[in-house]
């Protein structure tokens, strides 16, 4: 017999509230979510700043776009729709993170405006920083890391973003770096400064 999902669900109430769990940690617990066009940096950025957050003795947890599509997200391509539920999901975890009392740091290039505003709109104010990873897309294809870009212009992957699929640039963003023009410690430093991490 098919089973018809519940229709009706109550969220259940927990004794420990978010912020609790954030408290004993000794800090705040928020997102940090990068977004940005195929080798702009996310990866390398969200490693580098989690080192530094870590080395504050803060707790972390970072969430990569590809690390992701290897587990949670292995059923999913690079449509439109699995690009949206690529990113649903993301944020869903990162809010379960949050709500551990952990600094969540996301990478993925999450091309699309409103599903970043929709994943912004899981938390409350103060708990989503969206930083735009800006590489203009000639550098990012000369560099070329994964040689990807290259596949993508012979045609063997189609819908690569900026290439056959869409990159809309935040229109509001809370840090702003440009990697092809920074360092990549200035990026973090221009991340860090945004933070509800205290001082240095
Ligand atoms: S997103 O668009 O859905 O947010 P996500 O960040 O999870 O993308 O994954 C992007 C990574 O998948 C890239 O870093 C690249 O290694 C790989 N990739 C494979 N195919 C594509 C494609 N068509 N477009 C962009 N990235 C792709």
């Amino acid at each position: 017999m098919k089973r018809e999902p519940a229709q009706i669900v109550v969220e259940s109430q927990t004794s420990i509230q978010p912020s609790e769990r954030a408290r004993i940690k000794g800090q705040r617990a928020f997102v940090v979510w990068m977004t940005g066009i195929s080798g702009a940096g996310k990866s390398t950025l969200a490693n580098l700043l989690e080192q530094s957050l870590h080395a504050r003795g803060l707790h972390t947890a970072l969430l990569d776009g590809d690390s992701l599509r290897l587990g949670l997200n292995s059923d999913l391509g690079f449509s439109d729709s699995d690009r949206g539920e690529n990113i649903r999901r993301a944020a869903e975890v990162a809010k379960l993170m949050v709500n551990a009392g952990l600094i969540a740091i996301v990478a993925t290039i999450s091309p699309i405006r409103a599903a970043r505003e929709s994943a912004r709109a899981l938390f409350n104010e103060n708990e989503f920083f969206e930083v735009f990873v800006d590489t203009p897309i000639e550098v990012a294809e000369a560099r070329d890391v994964k040689g990807l870009y290259a596949l993508a212009r012979q045609g063997a992957i189609r819908q690569f973003t900026g290439i056959g699929s869409v990159y809309e640039p935040p229109a509001f963003h809370d840090v702003h770096v440009q990697t092809a023009q920074m360092s990549k410690q200035d990026c973090v430093e221009a991340i860090l400064q945004k933070l509800p991490v205290g001082g240095a």
